[in-house]
């Protein structure tokens, strides 16, 4: 019979995750599996939590990976905060956004969001305007929006969120590790990632942090967080501590991933990995823009790692997703919502921002837009 495995191509992810990973973390995920409390394996679990809480600047000592993707993270934070009743507004500007609300609606809050064009940011001024007309529980925001491209000021909003007297809970899925995090600093309360973005690790751990504020709430609960497996109560006690209590059996190789992924960029520099995503980006714009095509966000609020690029009229924009996989072996994404068909949306996360990668791309995008006379395609724009 035949192995599927060997049948897998290298593809160049240069979509909105997973990105590329580096050869360091797939010697990692090698490794002999350990027991779940081997001293060994142990001693890796706590370098993890403080490699993260370096990255995401922070003191916070609830600090560790959730076992799941990042939606397990999303849902950690606000199972875990949110109580039937509670008010909850949610500053919303694409696809995660959307799901937050669907999240908190989900536990019985009141969820209230201001909305916001997707390809624009959040308005701090419209935060503020509504945070004055009500007090809530949790104020909940996408740092960086995947689904546009988008970066939204999460420094400024958090202390309005801390003037209304609210939680501060913030999406890093796709922000940490190429652009700054401070969670101390911008006072979040609560904050989740994922590993398969700017961290060049395969999905299936979403690293978390609650400050002091976000356990207090936690530890007054009047019952039950309504999720087992995601009972941050339960789950700390196997993450710190002398004695380590069995909560769920931890995916002990996802984990070695994640040590190593966070081990490449403290080597590299935090701020060398965010200069190398934001150089990654300019080239890319720059390039793209001279065979005519258009960002969709503007420069002061675009990510460097996720670059929204409008499909040109008249232009089939899944044939070229297609045809990049296919014949170039470059996988990049399409739009989402009402932006289907009208962006392409290209990744520059983690160990796939480099020139090189750049480079090849924007050759392959020249050649099957027919932009690149030299490259042998009829011009059909
Ligand atoms: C900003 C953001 N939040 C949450 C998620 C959900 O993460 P996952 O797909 O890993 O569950 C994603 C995934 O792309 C994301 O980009």
């Amino acid at each position: 019979m035949p192995n599927l495995l060997s049948q897998i191509r290298e593809i160049l992810l240069m979509g909105p995750g997973p990105s590329c990973v580096g050869s360091e973390v797939l010697s990692a995920l090698a490794r002999p599996t350990l027991g779940h409390l081997d001293p060994a394996f142990i001693a890796i679990m706590d370098e993890t939590k403080r490699l993260l809480q370096v990255l995401m600047g922070t003191k916070n000592a609830l600090t560790l990976p959730i076992s799941g993707t990042g939606s397990a993270g999303m849902e950690a934070c606000f199972v875990n905060l949110v109580r039937p009743g509670d008010r909850v507004l949610i500053l919303s500007n694409g696809v995660f956004g959307m799901r937050m609300k669907d999240v908190a609606g989900r536990l019985g809050a009141e969820v209230d969001s201001v909305d916001f064009e997707w390809g624009t940011p959040v308005v701090v001024e419209q935060v503020e305007r509504q945070l004055k007309l009500k007090a809530y529980a949790i104020v909940a925001v996408v740092h960086a929006e995947t689904s546009t491209g988008v970066a939204n000021p999460v420094d400024q909003i958090g202390p309005l969120v801390r003037a209304n007297g609210a939680l501060y809970l913030v999406d890093g899925v796709t922000s940490l590790g190429g652009i700054p995090v401070k969670l101390d600093e911008w006072g979040v309360d609560a904050f989740y990632s994922g590993t398969q973005k700017c961290l060049s690790c395969p999905p299936g751990l979403s690293p978390l942090s609650f400050s002091a504020r976000a356990v207090e709430r936690l530890k007054s609960r009047p019952s039950k967080v309504p999720n087992w497996y995601l009972d941050l109560s339960m789950i700390m006690n196997y993450w710190e501590g002398a004695k380590r209590a069995y909560h769920h059996t931890a995916p002990i190789n996802m984990i070695y991933g994640l040590y190593q992924a966070l081990m490449c960029v403290i080597d590299e520099g935090i701020e060398a990995a965010h200069a190398r995503h934001q150089v990654a980006h300019l080239q890319l714009v720059q390039a793209l823009e001279k065979i005519g095509l258009e960002m969709l966000v503007a420069p002061h609020c675009r990510l460097p790692m996720l670059n929204a690029v409008k499909v040109p009229a008249g232009v089939d924009e899944a044939a070229v997703r297609s045809r990049l996989l296919n014949e170039h072996r470059i996988e990049i994404g399409a739009g989402l919502g009402p932006l289907a068909g009208k962006i392409w949306r290209i990744g520059l996360m983690g160990h796939t921002a480099r020139p090189e990668n750049v480079e090849r791309l924007v050759r392959a995008m020249k050649k099957e837009l027919g932009r690149c006379p030299e490259c042998g395609t009829k011009n059909e724009m």
